[in-house]
């Protein structure tokens, strides 16, 4: 198994600091407009990957390099400049990385599967299906997967139930229109109804990227992780569902668009879009982040 890791900052880094001390593939490269920055972050890696008892090649390359892979990580941004600043006024410069990038990317590795975790990744996972020409199902976008990994740990904090056992999906914009989907949550084995306790949980959930990044100046291991689930699902072919970025087809009058529903993921890729009964607050919910994606996906240069 190949992978390449596009774009070594922060978040890139720490996913293949991540893919080094749980070595599931035979090749991880690492690709950085920086050069220099990738060498000096495979070799680091090099090091501690010899402590791993582990004889996965950790390199440095370029596009072409990437030739062969089955799963490319797309993490390349530009930097946030304020941690005020949203995800979505991002589009534009990130967008043009991808249109200099991903062609060539999926030119050389045709059979790949692209996780998207470059913001904002919804409108950015829309834009990689058409950049790449990849079929809809081997492009993921990360999503609400790290806003739902936030909740569960929040909820498990208040109610002493291990995150484990506790469904409780984010759904929609990985961004400030995302919805708890509290029709479909279950804790421990009991419906869950929401609360003045879950509203004050779900309101710091949704900030949490941006108090994050005002703290350390970015996020990044909590990204990281939610990337090796989605990761770990495809080279395992454990078909875990998750709430990550897909191409909606026709739910709830919504197609078009990349949004986070829970999708099952195995070897290739998404291999089902589950199309769950959600209330008609969350339905109406789910429509606003559809309109909140297709006008950032608009806000894309042509
Ligand atoms: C986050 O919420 C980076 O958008 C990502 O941490």
């Amino acid at each position: 198994m190949k992978i390449s890791i596009i774009g070594t900052g922060h978040v890139g880094s720490a996913i293949a600091f991540a893919a080094t001390i749980n070595p599931l593939a035979a090749e991880l490269l690492l690709i950085n407009r920086n050069l220099a920055k990738a060498e000096g972050e495979a070799i680091d890696l090099a090091n501690a990957s010899a402590l791993q008892n582990s004889n996965m090649r950790i390199w440095a390359g370029e596009i072409a390099d990437s030739a062969g892979s089955e799963i490319l990580i797309f993490t390349a941004s530009v930097p946030y400049g304020s941690p005020t600043r949203k995800r979505t006024d991002l589009v534009a410069d990130n967008y043009a990385i991808l249109k200099e990038w991903l062609p060539r990317l999926a030119e050389v590795s045709p059979d790949a599967i692209l996780i998207m975790v470059s913001n904002p990744v919804d409108a950015l996972t829309y834009a990689a299906i058409q950049l790449t020409g990849y079929p809809a199902e081997r492009v993921i976008g990360t999503g609400t997967l790290l806003d739902s990994v936030r909740y569960r740990a929040l909820l498990s904090a208040e109610l002493g139930i291990h995150s484990d056992d506790i469904r409780a999906y984010i759904l929609g914009e990985h961004g400030d229109t995302q919805f708890a989907a509290h029709s479909l949550a279950m804790t421990g084995g009991e419906r869950f109804y929401p609360s003045d306790m879950s509203e004050k949980l779900f309101r710091q959930t949704v900030s949490m990227g941006y108090d994050v990044s005002s703290l350390k100046g970015h996020t990044s291991y909590g990204i990281a992780l939610a990337t090796m689930l989605i990761v770990d699902s495809i080279v395992y072919d454990l078909k875990h569902t998750m709430p990550v970025s897909v191409l909606i087809e026709d739910f709830l009058g919504v197609s078009d668009v990349c949004l986070s529903l829970p999708a099952v993921i195995g070897r290739a890729g998404v291999t089902r879009v589950l199309r769950p009964t959600l209330s008609e607050d969350e339905q109406g919910a789910f429509r606003r982040s559809a309109d909140a994606v297709r006008a950032n996906i608009e806000a894309m240069p042509s």
